[in-house]
């Protein structure tokens, strides 16, 4: 065996050492090339859901019904900016061409739900209530991850995720409770509940269980979802309004 394949197996040995202690891991000499591919697959995807989300939201700034919104709008979009200018600050310390990803991101990366067209305040307010719920779970498990940087980063970012979510609850109820709206908003739910409970990706894969073992996920995505899908539909349901039956996707 090569020096450079033993030097990686001791390093390896001494990272799974670490991440078991739960101890994280702080510089890239102490890290596999295993390690770091995997790390950065799960980080490049966040980066870019950030700006894309940021991008979806803009026009309701200027579409939002009330002064108010429009702030509250703003706001978010604010929020998810600077989500984005954090994630990929830290895929800078990788010695990446971050513009180069910016752009390849929204060709071959971007989330198939970041495509679908936003057409009321009824679909956003929707789409916030689920999209950044989801969001907010499957950060959890980054906010636990054993790459201190990215741990660090998004206790912060999921805090901030968590009053976007309170704003989607705060209007989904407002608009299921008015006779007026009911029916607009059950059609939002009908057409976005399914795809944002695809987001969580598949379960049981290969990729989920390196994940885990590197604990850059804590659960699989199936286990996220699950939370994911009881918390919305009780509260959906509470709200009076219809959850559509899902597939589980195994
Ligand atoms: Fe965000
Ligand atoms: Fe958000």
């Amino acid at each position: 065996m090569s020096t450079a394949v033993i030097d990686e197996k001791a390093k390896h040995e001494q990272m799974m050492a670490k991440i078991k202690s739960g101890e994280k891991l702080e510089s890239l000499d102490e890290i596999t090339e295993d390690y770091k591919d995997n790390l950065l697959k799960l980080m490049i995807a966040q980066a870019d859901s950030e700006l894309a989300g940021a991008y979806g939201y803009v026009p309701w700034i200027e579409n939002a019904p009330t002064i108010a919104e429009k702030l509250a709008m703003a706001n978010i979009v604010k929020d998810e900016v600077r989500h984005g200018k954090a994630m990929y600050e830290l895929l800078e310390r990788f010695g990446i061409d971050i513009y180069k990803l910016i752009d390849e991101d929204k060709m071959k990366n971007r989330m198939k739900v970041f495509f679908e067209p936003i057409k009321t305040w009824a679909d956003l307010v929707m789409f916030n209530f689920l999209m950044d719920r989801a969001a907010g779970h499957q950060l959890q498990d980054a906010a636990e991850c054993s790459w201190g940087p990215w741990s660090r980063t998004m206790i912060q970012i999921e805090k901030e995720e968590w009053m976007h979510v309170k704003h989607g609850e705060t209007w989904v109820k407002k608009l299921a409770e008015d006779k007026e709206t009911k029916a607009e908003v059950q059609r939002a739910l009908e057409f976005w509940f399914p795809k944002v409970n695809k987001v969580f990706g598949k379960p049981h894969t290969d990729s989920n269980q390196i994940f885990q073992t590197y604990k850059l996920k804590q659960r699989d995505n199936h286990v996220v979802r699950e939370v994911w899908y009881k918390e919305t539909k009780e509260l959906l349901e509470s709200y009076g309004l219809k959850v559509p039956g899902i597939d589980v996707i195994e």
